[in-house]
């Protein structure tokens, strides 16, 4: 009888446990305040490497004239990017779904918002966003620019929630705004131009330059030199990432390992499931052409891909060996030249040195660097 009694107890409370991780998030009772460094920070003049400060990577810059980053305006942007406030009830920040630890992607296939809807697809790392050089952004390239993409989750009924008045309203109602937006742009006065940019100038000061593949190509002329700090199989690895034959770096270009433009990869045959960058401009030719960000971070950006398919780097590899689709908008690089997919045909070994790698592109600086942490106390 008491055991009986103790099981059905037992039984509530798990009832009630799951329960309460269902519903929706209950907003904090108390604000808690962004904790800052004494110094401000330096995020407008980052030790940048000679392959970045000249050459492909120097010229693929997207930021506009009348918005570099400044020191000021990016801390700004790290205070909202991690700011709860920037939600309606309270529970959702950029940082939710941009987590550092996770190459400021999200573990999660899709994403969470405020009330616990899922996004629409896998949320994207954010390193050297500043180096696409068409300056668009999301998956299907809907965002024209870094400052419009950044207010687009804000206004997400998904993701935040909020509409720009009650944006403004609801940040002039914080004391710890206007002597930031102060010091970012001369005066305390909020609006939503001024929250874009300083977003903006955060997200693109995330640049990354200290992982074991930039260590490496610091000591040589030319990225298919062999990398002293190299293992034998990342080297491996890094010659048939550069080889046109097997056309990795045709995509994912240049040092900082970010396309020049979205395109199809093969996942599927047809289109129909997710139309990309066509369902934005009504181009057949677009159907199933999608954006990716920079490879830096793919170690710890898993799942992969725009639906999160792939759980693995081993299953992105095999995809390009053995599963490209003959999607009629598939990608040159991935077809045969008279028509027909390609097949790579690596050898076990060489699957492993591909990912083997891929991880040289993990920056540990970047992820741990406190300048891009959260600066709220108690979240
Ligand atoms: C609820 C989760 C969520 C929140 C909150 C969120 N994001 Fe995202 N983010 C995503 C997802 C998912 C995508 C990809 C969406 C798509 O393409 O349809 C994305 C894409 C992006 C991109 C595009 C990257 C690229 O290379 O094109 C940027 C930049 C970005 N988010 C910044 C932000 C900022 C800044 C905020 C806060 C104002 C924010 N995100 C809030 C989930 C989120
Ligand atoms: C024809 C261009 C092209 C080629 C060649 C190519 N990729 Fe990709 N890659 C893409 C596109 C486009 C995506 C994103 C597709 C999507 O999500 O719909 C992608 C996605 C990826 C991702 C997942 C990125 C993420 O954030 O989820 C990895 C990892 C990757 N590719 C590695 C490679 C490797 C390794 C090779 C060489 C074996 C390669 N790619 C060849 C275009 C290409």
């Amino acid at each position: 009888m008491k055991k009986s009694i103790l099981t059905i107890l037992i039984g509530l409370s798990l009832i009630a446990c799951t329960k309460e991780n269902t519903t929706v998030q209950e907003q904090p009772s108390t604000i808690s305040e962004p904790v800052l460094p004494a110094m401000v920070a330096n995020y407008s003049q980052p030790n940048l490497p000679p392959f970045y400060q000249n050459g492909p990577v120097a010229g693929a810059d997207n930021t506009p004239l009348n918005n570099p980053v400044t020191d000021a305006g990016a801390t700004l942007g790290r205070v909202l990017f991690y700011d709860k406030q920037l939600s309606a009830n309270g529970t959702v920040s950029c940082g939710s779904c941009h987590q550092a630890i996770n190459g400021f992607s999200d573990p999660a296939t899709l994403s969470l918002g405020f009330e616990n809807g899922l996004t629409g697809h896998h949320s994207m790392s954010l390193a050297n966003s500043r180096y696409y050089a068409n300056g668009s952004f999301f998956w299907d390239e809907r965002a024209s620019s870094l400052e419009a993409q950044v207010l687009m989750p804000i206004q997400d009924e998904v993701e935040m929630g909020l509409s720009l008045s009650e944006l403004v309203d609801k940040l002039e109602n914080l004391d710890y705004y206007p002597s930031l937006f102060q010091a970012a742009f001369g005066s305390s006065e909020i609006n939503s131009d001024r929250i874009s940019r300083a977003l903006a100038q955060f997200v693109r000061s995330m640049v990354s330059v200290n992982s074991k593949y930039d260590l490496g190509r610091n000591q040589v002329n030319a990225p298919t030199d062999n990398f002293p700090n190299f293992s034998t199989e990342e080297n491996r690895g890094k010659q048939l990432f550069f080889d046109p034959a097997i056309g990795c770096a045709a995509c994912h270009g240049t040092d900082a390992f970010i396309a020049p433009g979205a395109r199809n990869n093969g996942l599927d045959a047809d289109n129909s499931s997710d139309l990309g960058r066509g369902g934005i401009t009504g181009v057949t030719a677009q159907e199933g052409v999608f954006k990716v960000g920079s490879l830096k971070n793919i170690e710890y950006t898993a799942p992969y891909m725009h639906d999160g398919r792939f759980s693995s780097l081993e299953e992105v590899i095999e995809h390009y060996n053995s599963g490209v689709q003959n999607n009629p908008n598939l990608s040159p690089p991935l077809r045969l030249p008279g028509g027909g997919v390609r097949r790579l045909n690596l050898s076990v070994a060489d699957k492993n040195a591909l990912v083997a790698f891929l991880k040289t592109l993990s920056d540990d600086v970047l992820i741990n660097d406190e300048k891009f942490s959260d600066p709220f106390p108690e979240s």
